[in-house]
């Protein structure tokens, strides 16, 4: 008796396998689609997750995380997101903590009101190998770890990317992301109009860089400057922090292994003086204690009243290691024991972070592709001044007339920010009360910013 009324139930298991492996045939992202996050409150959207091999014979793959947009996403662009680092998670960061639709709030997930998803399919991409999920089976391929190397696998994820999405094809895209992103984004438009010119299989619309590294001497030594007038050090210590040693001699000298007394000296000076119970990537945040406490037993315990979650971090990091969650999002753990958002495997070539790519925004710009540099006014670790005096010279050097002159700008009833536009292509925006992370911090800002870079629209003048 049991076992007839077993049998149909197996064969109809059987056939809704059958079933699915031939939908998934045609349609290979069902593989990765995610029933629901646990935590998850109930969404209308679709989300999918999982792994795009980017170079077969090394094994190496990339991780994504991809939520559609919360209504008509047909009618909706294609955005991808990518954190910097080198080595840090846009799945962490990006989706996480920033613009993504849900943050881990203990056990649960919250739904984050500004998610950029309200706007665009957002595609978040753990690069490069060695990131987050992302791993290589050779170890070896995390030595020596490149710009260059960054950049094709990106491409290669892309490409391969929509194999899984064919619906994704010549959908408008816009490359978006911060920080070491300065680096990764450019450079992969870069690939992808070169690819272009072979196969017309990218429809890329726009990037914009939020808080970028675009040439490293004038984005660090600006910190100076930012740091003085902050009031994070003193008179003399700003006068030898531009005469006796900069500091984009001293990260360059760092990164090369030859620190001289000099530099050494006043970097102990600037250290001192700017503490580090401020956090370089916002000088009005509180740090988070949690964080704070694994760091340093000497702190006694205090009151945190906060209206941003500062460690939303540390939350990101518990809720990603949770064996259900890597479940429901098709992950694995591979040569690492845990999930970290900055990577502590992958060993980048940091002399790159010398490779100017403000001369690669150029070339996009000249090939017609709109840009938008962003800037969270409050970070002085790539201040506002620096990446505003590279857009204001790029702009002077291909000849672009301001087309938007530099004026204020709303979100609701009050000013979001500043912005300027040359040429009706190239525009710099800065985010007021906002960090290196502008979307976690002025999540509602950095909503209404995105929503006019996707429409190619300047910042609302008045409310
Ligand atoms: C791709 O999109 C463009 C418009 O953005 C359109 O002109 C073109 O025909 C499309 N190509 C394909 C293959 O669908
Ligand atoms: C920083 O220091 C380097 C090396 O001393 C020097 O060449 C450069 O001009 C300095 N830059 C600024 C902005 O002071």
């Amino acid at each position: 008796m049991l076992s007839l009324q077993w049998k149909p139930i197996a064969m109809t298991v059987a056939l809704l396998q059958l079933y699915f492996l031939k939908e998934a045939e045609s349609f290979p992202s069902l593989l990765d689609r995610i029933n629901q996050l646990p935590g998850q409150p109930p969404v209308a959207f679709q989300q999918y997750s999982g792994y795009v091999t980017v170079d077969d014979k090394s094994q190496r793959a990339l991780f994504y995380y991809f939520a559609e947009a919360e209504v008509d996403p047909a009618s909706k662009p294609l955005v991808l997101w990518l954190n910097g680092g080198p080595g840090c998670s846009s799945l962490g960061v990006g989706a996480f903590s920033e613009n993504g639709p849900f943050r881990p709030s203990g056990e649960v997930l919250v739904k984050n009101q500004y998610s950029w998803n309200r706007e665009a399919n957002m595609l978040y991409l753990e690069t490069p190998i060695g990131v987050g999920f992302s791993y290589a089976t050779d170890t070896a391929s995390y030595e020596a770890v490149n710009d260059r190397i960054t950049a094709r696998d990106n491409l290669v994820f892309l490409q391969r990317w929509f194999e899984k999405f064919p619906l994704y094809r010549n959908r408008s895209m816009f490359i978006t992301g911060e920080s070491y992103a300065g680096h990764y984004v450019p450079q992969l438009a870069e690939l992808m109009i070169q690819f272009n010119m072979k196969e017309k299989l990218f429809n890329l619309k726009g990037i914009a860089l939020g808080n970028p590294v675009l040439e490293f001497a004038t984005d660090f030594n600006s910190r100076a400057e930012y740091f003085w007038s902050h009031g994070l050090i003193s008179d003399s210590t700003y006068k030898m922090f531009t005469s006796v040693c900069n500091y984009s001699r001293y990260v360059s000298e760092y990164y090369r292994d030859t620190i001289s007394p000099v530099c050494s000296r006043v970097m102990s000076q600037v250290s001192r003086e700017t503490s580090r119970f401020v956090d370089k990537y916002d000088v009005t945040l509180d740090v988070c204690v949690a964080s704070i406490f694994s760091q340093s037993k000497v702190l006694s315990p205090q009151d945190v009243t906060e209206t941003v979650d500062v460690c939303v971090e540390d939350e990101t990091v518990n809720y990603l290691n949770r064996k259900d969650v890597q479940m429901a999002l098709h992950a694995r753990l591979v040569g690492v024991h845990q999930w970290v958002v900055c990577s502590s495997i992958l060993d980048y070539e940091l002399l790159d972070l010398e490779i100017p790519t403000i001369s690669v925004v150029g070339k996009l710009i000249k090939a017609g592709i709109p840009v938008l540099v962003y800037s969270g006014d409050q970070d002085s670790v790539i201040p506002l001044t620096g990446s505003r005096t590279l857009v204001h010279g790029l702009a002077e050097e291909l000849g672009l007339k301001t087309s938007v002159p530099y004026r204020v700008w709303f979100e609701g009833q009050q000013v979001g920010g500043w912005t300027q536009v040359y040429g009706n292509i190239l525009s710099f925006a800065t985010v007021r009360g906002a960090s290196h992370e502008a979307p976690f911090s002025q999540p509602g800002r950095s909503l209404v910013l995105f929503k006019s870079f996707l429409k190619g629209q300047p910042l609302p003048e008045a409310f």
